[in-house]
């Protein structure tokens, strides 16, 4: 390699950890000459991919950093009066520096293994506390994908209520007219399947009878009108059905909430609360429902528990509703959220505090209503008197208007030839108004406008003015300074575990590196404050990432077209699933409803089907791992004639490149189903195999794994879908998109309905995967799947003899990842899988995934990212503990009183007076010598899950509960 070779390949040897000598060394211990032999053992030669991937070479993180400077600079910055759910904000610094761009919060993983997660589980908490306190109703999760998603979660959890399965006696349910476009479109692709009828009205108007079983208003509404609902709301309620009302949270701080004017369910984006607009996202949708829905709420909660020493300590309350535990009747499909995000909102609110919040709430008010009375001195009409942010104007003509606006970089609202819409946010200066309010002008008799510190907004209808306090907790009450504010984030983010302090070996979730050069550019005012409608002239950087990052995907999957609208793996599983079921519809194949599901499949894999209206037929595993050809055939001859498709994962999700892949891909083919391939595990595959050469008619990928978007302590993902050319036509559209084409402008996608908000989904964090791909160039994608490989077979070597591991191909190789039987050492030492995922944490590990996919093992995926003394110390970690596990089946410690069983040992147990156990304090927190030079310490002991569950609290409890606590 000659020197500028090395230069532009540099990024490939930060990414990828061991090097040369190690990988040398790793491969003896696997007993293999070289990479290739490893390679060629494990992945089937059936499946390989002959050719090199046809994308560019890789650039350094130096080079990448000046391209993508210069393709943000197609994206202009105007000031942008859009609104509709999407408004600027300034995320303040401190919250910026300290949790956006800090790995420290980001690179954590879903907060699972409580008792290292409780930063961010307090965080959520606040966020949870707030949406309650904002929207007046007592129960909260800890965000959904955006506001569009979120009300299709409150429709079909009022369907789940009052309809039972095959027997739908309320079909109904009923949109305002004022509902966001997109939230419309969002719940129309959402009800078809499922076989619920939308009516859209007035409300003012509407006749709600015992067949509707809900109904969505927005507050205040699309055109900005404050409405008083509680009519409607009772009418609703007489009918036996529901009400989700849409709103937003800074206006709630001024207006009656939706729980005290009756509504069942509220939800709405957070992103006003501090988050990019990022055209599109990610940003935290809210939901918070009356208590009745407790038990069905979709997405994560978090609840306060107790741990083994009865301290109060947090975590994911009410589980087995979620797909991952009830599957095919689980409340919704939702794992990766926005968790990230609504940490960020939910700071916001710690940072501005309720009478911060109000004062910015008030402030846009009054200079909505000085801009409004200005238009009207203008000769214009406002179209509704009561209003908070926005107004909407009726004009005789749209197009003097926004030539003028855009002469001065304005984006209005242009809703048809004859009104237009103007959104202010907390960005608005006074200064501002007047460039806004000379679009209106003629310029000849310019308006003058007076606005005083102490003026008041006059446009909230007095019935509507909120008298309720919120926010009173102490956490939103105490941390006004920066050194205070920049604290308390640090405090939090000692208490979790991230990538930042070791690997995180999570089978399934690819934990690997998310580089400082992928994630810098999110920050860039050219990326982070463009509107997701804004006019496609003024958004080109961001048409160039999209159009390339979907030529790469394409690319890599050996696949024809893609949608890169899903915003997480599971938004990309119904995405495809319907995409399968138009194609079927338009083949007059309507009865096509049967989903092929093998047992090992994720949970959001059978979640999915059922929301894209299909049945769920369950296909057996061998004891190999491997699907079961013999039932598989049988249950596609049973369906024959209604087989919509199979969903398979590659490599399965036991961590196996199954041979028969093909031979089960041409089943499905012949009995005319289609195949839906689960890319979770493209880790495994990218420049070695590809869905396409597989078989796979439709895959998504999770960005969020394999091409380096973080976690976020739960989210923000990515789930984007490629397929065959044939169900091109059945990819996610988008109302904006519609308007693009019409105007010439370009787009990869087709006329199906909206499965996102935005068009583009979590468009922002497209930038980290497609920086992943230029800088790892056309070879080293594949060489990331390699060393993936050989990373996952060098911690098998060194484990195996010592555990069990399940499931290898006939070389005795894995794939990526690979799983660890721990059922064994029930029976010899009572010691559960639980007990050794808590002890690692004393050795300053995070568990790898716990009893998926098969209950009582633990899934260790160590990615392409670590080194080897990284593998190594995680190894020797595991082998200590199967030392400790030796001395309990020796008898030489207590069944019951062990370092396992009391794991994790915190700080405060360790160093107490009154230590009584058969081991030694060293041996609880420092059981090896490299944990003396780096000690993470789990902030509480082991957490009880009943208690939580039965007791359950899932908003910040008020202070007196913490001092009884300690008393
Ligand atoms: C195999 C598999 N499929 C689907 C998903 C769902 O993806 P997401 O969490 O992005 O919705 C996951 C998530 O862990 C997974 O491991």
């Amino acid at each position: 390699m000659n020197l500028f070779e090395k230069q532009s390949c540099e990024f490939i040897t930060r990414h990828i950890g061991p090097d040369e000598q190690q990988a040398k060394q790793m491969l003896k211990t696997i007993g293999e000459p070289h990479l290739e032999s490893l390679v060629n053992k494990t992945v089937p030669p059936a499946i390989r991919m002959d050719h090199e991937l046809d994308l560019p070479q890789a650039m350094s993180e130096h080079q990448y950093l000046l391209h993508i400077k210069e393709v943000s600079m197609q994206n202009k910055v105007f000031k942008t009066y859009i609104g509709q759910g999407y408004y600027d904000t300034i995320t303040p610094s401190v919250i910026l520096r300290n949790v956006f761009e800090n790995p420290g919060w980001y690179t954590q993983y879903t907060p699972y293994q409580a008792e290292i997660s409780q930063g961010r589980l307090e965080s959520l908490l606040n966020f949870q506390t707030m949406v309650s306190d904002l929207t007046a109703l007592p129960i909260a999760n800890a965000s959904l994908l955006d506001e569009a998603t979120a009300a299709a979660e409150a429709m079909t959890m009022f369907f789940n209520t009052l309809n039972k399965q095959d027997h739908i006696s309320h079909p109904k349910f009923f949109v305002d007219n004022e509902v966001f476009p997109q939230t419309k479109d969002v719940l129309y692709t959402r009800a078809k399947p499922i076989g619920i009828e939308i009516v859209t009205g007035d409300y003012r108007k509407a006749k709600i009878d015992s067949t509707f079983f809900g109904a969505i208003v927005q507050y205040p509404n699309d055109k900005g009108s404050i409405e008083d609902y509680r009519g409607f709301i009772k009418d609703v309620h007489t009918a036996g059905a529901f009400v989700v009302m849409a709103t937003d949270l800074l206006a709630l701080t001024l207006l009656t909430p939706p729980g005290e004017l009756g509504a069942d369910c509220a939800v709405g984006s957070a992103q006003r609360f501090g988050v990019p607009l990022g055209y599109g996202g990610p940003h935290a949708a809210f939901f918070a429902a009356k208590d009745d829905f407790k038990r069905s709420l979709p997405g994560r909660i978090i609840g306060v528990s107790v741990d083994a020493n009865n301290n109060r300590a947090l975590r994911m309350a009410l589980q087995t509703r979620e797909q991952h535990i009830k599957r095919e009747k689980a409340t919704s499909n939702i794992c990766t959220a926005q968790a990230l995000l609504a940490n960020m909102a939910a700071m916001y609110a710690v940072f501005h505090g309720p009478d911060g919040l109000k004062n910015i709430a008030k402030r846009v008010a009054v200079l909505m209503q000085t801009v409004a009375q200005a238009i009207e001195e203008l000769g214009f009409e406002v179209l509704s008197n009561n209003y908070f942010d926005t107004i909407t104007v009726t004009v005789d003509d749209i197009a003097p208007i926004r030539d003028k606006a855009l002469r001065q970089q304005i984006n209005l609202r242009y809703i048809d030839d004859k009104h237009i819409s103007i959104a202010l946010d907390e960005t608005t200066l006074t200064e501002d108004l007047y460039d806004l309010i000379n679009c209106f002008e003629n310029d000849k008799n310019p308006v003058a406008f007076d606005i005083h510190s102490d003026d008041e907004p006059e446009h909230i209808p007095g019935n509507l003015s909120r008298t309720s306090p919120f926010l009173t907790h102490p956490v939103f009450n105490t941390h006004r300074s920066e050194s205070q504010m920049m604290r308390y984030i640090k405090m939090l983010e000692n208490k979790d575990l991230s990538l930042n302090t070791s690997m995180i070996t999570l089978g399934s979730c690819t934990m690997k590196l998310n580089a400082a050069s992928e994630m810098m550019p999110l920050s860039w005012a050219h990326w982070s404050k463009i509107h997701p409608f804004a006019p496609a002239d003024q958004t080109k950087g961001y048409q160039q990432v999209v159009d390339e990052l979907s030529n790469y995907l394409c690319e890599i999957t050996a696949l024809d077209a893609c949608s890169l609208q899903p915003n997480s793996g599971a938004q990309g599983e119904y995405a495809g699933l319907l995409a399968i079921r138009d194609y079927h519809e338009a083949n007059n194949d309507h009865h096509r409803n049967v989903m092929l599901i093998p047992i090992s499949a994720h949970g959001t894999n059978p979640a999915s089907a059922v929301m894209a209206g299909m049945k769920v037929v369950v296909v057996k595993a061998l004891e190999n791992g491997y699907i079961d050809v013999e039932d598989l055939k049988a249950k596609a001859n049973d369906h024959s004639s209604d087989l919509a498709g199979i969903m398979i994962t590659y490599p399965s999700t036991y961590g196996v490149y199954e041979e028969t892949v093909k031979e089960i891909t041409d089943i499905i083919h012949q009995h005319g189903g289609q195949v839906y391939m689960d890319g979770a595990n493209m880790n495994a595959q990218v420049g070695l195999t590809a869905p396409g050469l597989i078989g796979a008619d439709v895959c998504h990928l999770n960005l969020h794994k394999t091409f380096s978007i973080p976690h976020g302590g739960g989210g923000p993902g990515m789930g984007p879908i490629c397929v065959k050319k044939h169900l091109a036509p059945y990819l996610p559209g988008h109302p904006s998109m519609v308007s693009r084409l019409l105007s010439g402008g370009q787009s990869s996608t087709g006329p199906s309905g909206a499965v996102s908000a935005a068009p583009y989904g979590s468009a922002s964090i497209l930038l980290i995967s497609y920086a992943y791909i230029r800088m790892l160039g056309n070879v080293g994608v594949r060489n990331a799947t390699e060393y993936a490989i050989l990373n996952a077979n060098y911690m098998r070597a060194r484990l195996q003899g010592q555990f069990e591991i399940l499931y290898t191909n006939h070389n005795g190789q894995c794939a990526h990842e690979f799983i660890v039987d721990l059922r064994p050492f029930k029976k010899s030492a009572e010691i559960e899988a639980e007990d050794v995922a808590k002890r690692l944490m004393d050795y300053g590990f995070h568990a790898p995934t716990m009893s998926f996919p098969v209950p009582g093992t633990i899934m260790i995926e160590p990615t392409e990212s670590e080194d080897k003394s990284e593998l190594d110390r995680f190894c020797d970690a595991l082998l200590s503990i199967r030392q400790e596990i030796r001395d309990i089946e020796e008898g030489k410690m207590d069944r019951k009183n062990n370092p396992l069983k009391n794991a994790p040992h915190t700080q405060q147990s360790v160093v107490s007076s009154d230590w009584n156990r058969p081991y030694t304090r060293e041996q609880a927190a420092f059981p090896m010598y490299y944990v003396t030079q780096n000690k993470f310490w789990p902030s509480v002991a082991r957490v009880n899950n009943t208690y939580g569950d039965r007791n359950l609290i899932c908003t910040c409890e008020p202070i007196e509960s913490y001092l009884e606590a300690e008393a």
